[in-house]
């Protein structure tokens, strides 16, 4: 079976596809500098799996050292979820968020060059479809204008992959668009495991839910929208980590460029979330109304047809599930993995 390297494995949703990809009988190798991550994370995918992960603590911008890790192992295809994600924080640290991220892939682009590998997966986002396309999202429309750094550089890295792949025909890439990651795996071993306060609504949920918060801020009630809360389209990393076993089996098959949305096509307000979310575990989560969070926009969501199509995918995990399996994390792990 082929082996397939996890630029930033460690991470939440690097050590669930790392799971899916060993149940798939894949071989995995995991990289990661452990910036948002811990190596107690491919313990656990190990434990959960009963199979070995080759991991290395490793910078993926260190072409040495990521080369020295190609060198030892014959890698098939590479998975990119090394990267810098809060939004926030790309705004304040904008360089930090353009060196990591557009570095990170660069080396990996010339890593994979070097040793003539030629297949690859990215960790793209919803995000570059910017503000002004219609909802639901399709894969055909241009990307968009970006409303903070890091969403500019999914876009930006997008292109880079585009580029390389027009001059490499060789070169299979495959840029998948996540929509909104949320749950964990079903044994509650691993899951998203944030530090600080978290910035991304699940985790404050289940953060609220154990007892570390004290209530969740909805922000603003006063949107275009059923019930004046923002919609998402909330997908279990499960469904996100088996889309990318389908993901992997399509780029070493094929040659050439495909963006493929990953979600659900389905979208649920905030409110939705947290009615749901107390209802199936059975546990209160003190929310009230606070004022709009700049940059959200009310509402998108995928559609979900190129990934049927393309690669026999589609969701098969419910709203319930994703809250339930959520909490079942966040209770067994009230601190993470610390
Ligand atoms: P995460 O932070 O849990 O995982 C990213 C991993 O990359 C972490 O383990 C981190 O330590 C590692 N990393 C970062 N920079 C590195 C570097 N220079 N060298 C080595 N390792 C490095 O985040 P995640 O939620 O698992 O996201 C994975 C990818 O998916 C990211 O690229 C993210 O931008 C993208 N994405 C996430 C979401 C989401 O909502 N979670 C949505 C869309 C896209
Ligand atoms: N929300 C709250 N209270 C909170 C946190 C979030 O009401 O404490 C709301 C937000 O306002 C938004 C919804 O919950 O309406 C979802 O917010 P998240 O921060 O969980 O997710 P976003 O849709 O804002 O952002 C996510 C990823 C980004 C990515 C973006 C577009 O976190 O990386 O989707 O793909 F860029």
């Amino acid at each position: 079976m082929a082996t397939v390297f996890l630029a930033g494995g460690a991470g939440y949703i690097g050590s669930h596809t790392a799971v899916a990809l060993l149940d798939a009988g894949y071989d995995v190798v995991v990289a990661d500098n452990y910036s948002n991550s811990s190596p107690e994370a491919i313990r656990r995918v190990e434990r959960i799996t009963g199979k070995t992960v080759q991991l290395y603590e490793a910078d993926i911008r260190d072409s040495a050292r990521i080369s020295e890790i190609f060198q030892e192992n014959r890698i098939d295809a590479v998975i990119h979820f090394a990267g810098l994600k809060a939004v926030g924080e790309s705004v304040q640290k904008p360089l930090m968020y353009y060196r990591n991220n557009i570095d990170t892939t660069l080396t990996l682009l010339e890593t994979m060059a070097k040793f003539n590998v030629n297949k690859v997966i990215f960790s793209s986002s919803a995000t570059v479809y910017g503000s002004e396309n219609p909802i639901p999202y399709i894969e055909t429309m241009q990307r968009g204008v970006c409303s903070n750094p890091y969403g500019w550089t999914k876009a930006m890295m997008e292109q880079i992959f585009e580029d390389a792949a027009k001059a490499n025909p060789e070169l299979s890439v495959v840029l998948l668009r996540y929509f909104n990651p949320i749950g964990a795996h079903p044994s509650g071993l691993i899951g998203e495991d944030p530090t600080g306060i978290p910035n991304n609504l699940m985790p404050y949920i289940t953060q609220v839910a154990v007892g570390k918060r004290d209530h969740l801020t909805v922000f603003g009630n006063d949107y275009p929208t059923p019930d004046g809360t923002c919609r998402r389209d909330y997908i279990h990393v499960m469904d996100l980590a088996n889309g990318h076993v389908k993901a992997t089996d399509y780029v070493l098959a094929h040659k050439g460029v495909e963006i493929v949305n990953l979600g659900t096509g389905t979208p649920y307000s905030v409110t939705e979330i947290v009615e749901t979310f107390q209802r199936v575990n059975g546990v209160a989560v003190p929310y009230e109304f606070g004022p709009r969070r700049f940059g959200d926009i009310p509402e998108f969501y995928a559609n979900a047809d190129k990934a049927l199509a393309l690669f026999g995918w589609r969701t098969e995990k419910s709203l319930e599930d994703m809250c339930r399996d959520s909490w079942n994390w966040q209770k067994q792990n009230p601190n993470g993995y610390r």
